[in-house]
């Protein structure tokens, strides 16, 4: 398995226009790119390439995906090949667990062990080590009083499970006779060098282990104690440890977040840890890198509030607005963002000490929404009170506002940069739209070629998206066409909820529906949609989506109908039956 992170990382990189490019020749129509369809037969251009949300979108035949989609579509590629390729072509190497896998196998092999029993080692290896690290805290003066000046308790210190790495190159062959073993380098707690000399990895620091989910330490934050660089080194990824996806202290803080509704992240080991003894339980820290997506979504699962918490300088400002970025996509109405900005010069730590957890807490109930960051970031150094500065509003808010999925946010926004621009809302919404002039043509268009997403499904996801489009259903021809399929009764069960439920379609609850379905045989099917909505924005024509999607619909039930006609012999045919065949026939051309 590719890690996720680094999969979200490429796909950052690679621009979705040059891949396709390549492959098949595109134009430039407004803000996106089209062609005619390599999918399906055609020849009026309904093929779709959007730069600004990296994904491709066919009206005629519903083919939908990213770029890696498309390699392995178009291309015929698997998921791991699309990857490779994307990778050269950008010029990055993949950190393949495959690879870390095929090292795994040699290793267990050698030692007649298996996979499971491997990760097994590996975690052991860390529980040693961190214990060893540990007593060597113990007696450690220098350590302690390190720690001491910087206002640790020896509470705080054991319940952290800090330790310390003493100085010299070898410890580690103290509790492990064999240091040779490969798992320690994989680990990451070993190096070697060019001679395929061993060392430790972290020397005379103090130590942070840090814990997955389930409470198993899978690397360590190392401090130095005297001025060196780096100050901070810390584990590198290793088949234990993916720095996109973990938060140190996110399996201690989960019982102080659930309780505070709320969970604060911060940048530093040494500011959650300095919280924590203030009484401040719920935060936590990214591992010396940017706020990833998986990491919003790791915390949407714990709480429904997040309070990001950075330094007030540049740096801090920076790291913000990167957070804010990659919240925009993993945001879900009824969750809150905030951001909380310290005085220049504190960090959480710093502050917490100087001013007690009181102001602290005053400081976190002042946070900024994260409107209010969006907004204020985007008008700086504008002037707002002339039409160029208020144009530049827009156009920079347009690419943020288009990573949005969760339409009351979304909605909000647009409200909130109505005010701002002063252009009224209707023109501000067909502004941040794109035209789609072929949309008309194509639905008139008979698409009998496979396609990628069934129309039952694509009904499936304009509903969940916006369930007012049930009204526009019936749901009693729906349920007598002999559509046999997982997915049709799905469609059904969601717009009889929807039917049952009619506040739903008024304010585009989706959430509700997702949570009703929790326990049902369609849950998987249907959250599955729901993500894949969540690269929809509103330049989407959801109106032609959704008549093309019964058209095919109906297309099918046709296809379907005849085929179980055809497979009756003929004289059993009621007259009625062979009049209907006729009909089909036409219709089916
Ligand atoms: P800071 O430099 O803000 O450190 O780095 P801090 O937490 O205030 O630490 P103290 O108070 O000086 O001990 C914040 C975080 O950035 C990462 C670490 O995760 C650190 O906790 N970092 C920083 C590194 O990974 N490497 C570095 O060299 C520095
Ligand atoms: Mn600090």
């Amino acid at each position: 398995m590719i890690p996720q992170s680094f999969i979200q990382d490429l796909l950052n990189r690679v621009d979705i226009v040059d891949v396709i490019d390549r492959h098949v020749p595109l134009k430039k129509a407004g803000a996106n790119h089209i062609a005619c369809c390599p999918f399906h037969g055609e020849k009026t251009p309904s093929f779709t390439v959007s730069p600004t949300k990296q994904f491709y979108h066919c009206f005629g035949c519903g083919a939908h995906g990213s770029a890696v989609g498309f390699m392995m579509e178009y291309i015929g590629m698997d998921f791991v090949e699309a990857i490779n390729d994307l990778a050269l072509s950008v010029g990055v190497q993949v950190p393949t667990e495959e690879n870390k896998e095929h090292y795994i196998e040699a290793i267990y092999r050698e030692n007649g062990k298996n996979k499971e029993k491997t990760y097994q080692t590996m975690f052991d290896l860390m529980n040693a080590i961190t214990r060893f690290y540990k007593e060597q805290l113990k007696c450690s003066e220098r350590g302690i009083n390190y720690l001491k000046k910087r206002g640790l308790t020896g509470e705080t210190a054991a319940r952290f499970g800090i330790g310390y790495s003493p100085a010299g190159w070898q410890n580690l062959a103290e509790i492990f006779p064999d240091y040779d073993s490969p798992l320690l380098v994989r680990i990451g707690m070993v190096n070697e060098n060019n001679e395929k000399k061993r060392y430790d990895r972290f020397r005379d620091r103090i130590m942070f282990p840090i814990l997955n989910l389930k409470g198993k330490v899978i690397g360590f934050g190392g401090r130095v104690i005297e001025k060196n660089e780096p100050k901070y080194l810390n584990s590198p990824e290793t088949p234990l440890f993916d720095k996109g996806h973990e938060l140190y202290n996110l399996f201690a803080a989960r019982r102080a977040i659930r309780d505070a509704g709320k969970v604060l992240v911060v940048e530093g080991y040494m500011d959650v840890v300095v919280l924590s003894q203030y009484g401040i339980d719920y935060a936590v820290a990214t591992l010396g890198t940017a706020t990833t997506q998986s990491h919003v979504q790791k915390l949407f699962r714990q709480t429904d509030n997040i309070v990001f918490c950075f330094d007030g300088d540049d740096a801090g400002r920076k790291a913000a607005w990167r957070a804010l970025e990659n919240s925009l996509p993993q945001f879900i109405d009824g969750k809150n963002i905030e951001f909380l900005f310290l005085p220049d010069g504190e960090d959480p730590d710093s502050y917490v000490q100087k001013y007690g957890k009181n102001s602290f807490k005053e400081l976190i109930d002042q946070s900024l929404p994260l409107s209010s960051f969006l907004f204020q970031r985007l008008s700086e150094n504008i002037n707002l009170q002339t039409s160029e500065g208020r144009t530049k509003l827009v156009e920079s808010a347009k690419p943020l506002l288009g990573q949005i999925s969760a339409p009351i946010l979304s909605l909000m926004l647009i409200k909130r940069l109505a005010e701002l621009s002063g252009i009224n809302q209707d023109e501000l919404e067909s502004l941040l739209q794109i035209k789609r002039t072929s949309s008309s043509s194509i639905r008139r268009k008979v698409v009998l070629r496979p396609i990628t997403i069934s129309p039952c499904r694509w009904l499936i996801q304009i509903l969940l998206h916006d369930p007012s489009y049930a009204a526009k259903m019936n749901r009693a021809i729906l349920s007598e066409y002999n559509i046999n399929s997982n997915e049709m009764d799905a469609l059904l069960a969601l717009l009889e909820f929807i039917e049952a439920h009619p506040f739903i379609g008024e304010n585009t609850a989706i959430p509700s529906a997702i949570a009703y379905f929790h326990n049902s045989v369609y849950r998987e099917l249907l959250e599955e949609a729901e993500s894949a909505t969540l690269s929809w924005d509103n330049k989407m024509n959801l109106e032609a989506e959704f008549k093309g999607a019964l058209i095919r619909l109906q297309q099918m039930q046709r296809k379907q109908r005849m085929t179980e006609l055809q497979n009756k012999p003929l004289n059993i045919l009621t007259s009625e039956e062979k009049k209907e065949l006729r009909q089909l026939a036409v219709l089916l051309g």
